[in-house]
Parts: C-alpha cells; structure tokens; sequence
C-alpha cells in the first residue's frame, strides 16, 4: 500500500471508535501519506492532539481560532488529495449534510465542495438505522462523498447484529486507497488497468403511480461485485445502479436511475468511449402505458392495467465496435439454448447464465453459479461460489477479448 506523494487530512470526530484513528493516522503516514489530523472538540475530549502529532509528527489542529492559521480551513480544503472522516459520527453527518460551518472539521468539510470525502461512519447501531442518519447519508452521497463501514460487529455497549462499528483501518485505508485511484494490487499488469468499464446493476421501477412500482427482487450484488472487481484490476468503472440497498462502493463512478429509460440513457451516454459494457442489471421489461399522476385508490374487484414493452437497452444502443459486451441471461429452463440465442440476438461478446430456481444462485442471495458463455463457443461452468468470487471469474475470462 503506498500513498507516497499524498496528501491526507484525517478528520476525527468524537466517538469511542477514535481509539482506531490513531491506528490509520500511524498506517497513512506509514504508507507514505502526509497527514494532517484535525479534530473537533469532542474526539479531544477522547483522544489528546498530542497523540495524533506523536503519530504523524506533524501538528493536530482543533480549532478554527488557532493563531497564524486563519485560513486553515480553506488550505485544508484546497490542497489534500483526500479527506477521511474516521470516525464520522450521526453528529458530524447531521453537521456536514446540513452544510454547518461551526468548527474547524465541518468548515473545511463545507470548504471541501467537489472534492474527494471518504467517510467511515461509526455509531450506536439504533442511531445508524435512524431515518435521520440515512437521509443524511443519502444527501452526502448525492453530493459526491464516499462512504466505507459501518460494519456489524461489537460496539462499545455490547454486541450487536445491525451496523453501526466502524470498519477496521486497513479496511478504510483501502478504500482511501481505491479513491485516490492507486495501480491495483498485486497485478500492476492487468489486461483492465486504465479501461474504461461501464456496469449495470440492481433492478429497474417503473411507476404505475406515485406509490406503486413494478420491479423485480434483483439485490444488485452480482453488478456491484464485478464493479468493485473490475475497479481493483485497475480499470476506470462507472457502476449505473437502479434502487438497491446497497452502498455505493467506494472509489467508483456511481450514476443511479430508476426506470429501464433512464438506465438506457445513462448507458448509452457512457458507453461512447467505454472499452467493456457488463450488463448485470434485471432492467424491468415492462411498464404501464399510463402514468397516474395521483395514487389509484383501492376498488372492489379486479384491476386491469394495460403495459408495454420498456426499451431493450443492449439490443437498442449504438456502441462502439471493439466494445467487448457482457448479457447476463436469467432463466428457468431450458438455459444453454436460451442464453445462446440472447448471446446471438443481442449481439454479445459473453453471456452469462444463471438459474433462477437453482438454489444458491440468482437474485437475493450472495452466491451465485454460473456458466459463461462466448461467442467463440466458450463455455466455462463455475461451481457455486460467493458473488464477488464468481465476479473474479468472469473477468478472467472476459479480460482475454479486451
Ligand atoms: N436487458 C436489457 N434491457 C432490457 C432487459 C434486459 O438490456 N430491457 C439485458 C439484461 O441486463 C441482460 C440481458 O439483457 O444482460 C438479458 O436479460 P434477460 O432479462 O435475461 O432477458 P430479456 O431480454 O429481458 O428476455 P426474457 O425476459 O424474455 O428472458
């Protein structure tokens, strides 16, 4: 891991995880990193700047009224190649979502705009599941920051099955690493490194009214796993999601939509210059051919509601030639001769087949089993494996059309 060159400002708020902190300002500055530490008043109510200057060997700054460093906030906001926010409390999320300005971390934060932000939230597992903290996420996230954790895992008040512990440093220094765009570990050689990848993932909605949607139970793993896969072989990914629970992993490009319209012009805008289209994503076929403005109400007997076909997004798209372009084919039966004719109709480079009504693979669940198929007559049967594992494999067998 190496942030040689890099210039990190390591913003602590005050949680137990703080303890943590002093590990990642000791493992950023290990790696090379210049590190300033800015704390607000209650992380030093937990751990002393004395700590974090003994550990960077450079000085802690507290307060937006230290003297001779008027601009502090400004420089701090301008100059970094990152900002971490670790432990990034409800109380620093709420303050920073709000767009506060109170202290010296959210000025900077405030001061920050478009810059890279990597939050590692870290809080009591009721105040993490609080629709407040959510929304909050929610408007940060819109607004360019990154966020890696909270885990499940201890808290300081017990154990506890629901996230709210913050991630470990190495887990944090990777991402930060990912963001700050870093060669891929292990094979600086990947035929990926520097491709521009574009990945569909999750299902698509579409309304029938403004409270009604017909959608499918795609959970987005399988996209978001070759997406974060692809991104740590190197390549330049943007991940097009449609509504998932899933965060948005750190580092990548992540362009949300919800209906298979709106997934159509995101992807045809990005595959212009893409050099591999992996579409994962269950898009919705179908959607109503009118629009309620106001929600239907409830009548006695049954409801006809007329659909119509959504666009086909891989059979509609212009795309460059020597785009490499990955179909996935759901089935239920009948598979091979199903996932062939898609390979053939819609003009793919690799299919990839899975079964829905095999147990361990498809939607909603984390494993999957899958048979790669190539245009070249190819055909690779992986065994059931974890989603991330499977998306390992798959782009060892795709990276040979690259
Ligand atoms: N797909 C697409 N646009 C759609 C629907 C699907 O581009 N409107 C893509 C999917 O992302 C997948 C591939 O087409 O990569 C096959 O999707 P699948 O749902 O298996 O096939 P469909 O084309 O929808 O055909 P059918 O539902 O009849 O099996």
């Amino acid at each position: 891991m190496s942030f040689t060159d890099r210039h990190v400002v390591l913003g602590v708020s005050g949680g137990i995880a703080c303890y943590k902190s002093c590990t990642l300002a000791r493992r950023l500055t290990e790696a090379g990193a210049t590190v300033d530490v800015v704390l607000t008043a209650a992380a030093a109510e937990f751990v002393r700047p004395l700590t974090f200057e003994a550990l960077t060997g450079r000085p802690v700054l507290t307060s937006l009224w230290e003297p001779g460093r008027a601009l502090a906030h400004i420089d701090l906001a301008k100059d970094p190649d990152l900002v971490i926010v670790a432990p990034a409390t409800g109380n620093i999320l709420a303050r920073a979502a709000m767009g506060m300005a109170d202290d010296l971390l959210t000025a900077l934060l405030l001061a920050r705009a478009d810059r890279l932000v990597l939050a590692a939230p870290a809080m009591n597992d009721a105040m993490y599941a609080n629709p407040a903290t959510t929304a909050n996420i929610k408007t940060l996230t819109a607004r360019g920051w990154h966020f890696v954790g909270p885990e499940i895992g201890a808290l300081a008040e017990g154990p506890s099955e629901r996230p709210g512990r913050m991630s470990e440093p190495e887990t944090i220094l990777a991402a930060a690493e990912r963001l700050l765009g870093k060669p891929p570990q292990g094979n600086p050689k990947s035929k990926w490194s520097g491709k521009r990848v574009v990945v569909t993932a999750g299902p698509t909605r579409e309304h029938l009214d403004p409270v009604r949607v017909l959608t499918n139970p795609s959970s987005g793993r399988m996209g978001y796993a070759l997406a974060e896969a692809a991104s740590s072989r190197g390549a330049n990914v943007v991940l097009v999601t449609g509504p998932t629970e899933l965060a948005p992993p750190p580092g990548l490009a992540t362009k949300h939509v919800e209906t298979t319209e709106e997934m159509q012009r995101a992807v045809q805008a990005l595959v212009k210059d893409a050099d591999a289209l992996i579409m994962s994503a269950a898009p919705a076929d179908y959607r109503p051919t009118q629009l309620a403005d106001k929600k239907r109400p409830r009548a006695n007997g049954p409801l006809t509601v007329e659909l119509e076909a959504t666009p086909d997004i891989l059979t509609s798209l212009e795309r460059p030639k020597r785009m490499v372009v990955v179909g996935f084919a759901l089935e239920t039966g009948n598979g091979l001769a199903k996932a062939r004719s898609k390979m053939q109709n819609k003009a793919l480079d690799f299919v990839i087949l899975n079964d829905a009504l095999e147990p361990g693979a498809g939607f909603e669940v984390t494993t999957n089993r899958v048979t790669i198929l190539g245009r070249n007559g190819k055909q690779v049967d992986l065994p059931l494996l974890p989603k991330r594992d499977v998306a390992e494999r798959i782009l060892d067998v795709v990276e040979e059309a690259l």
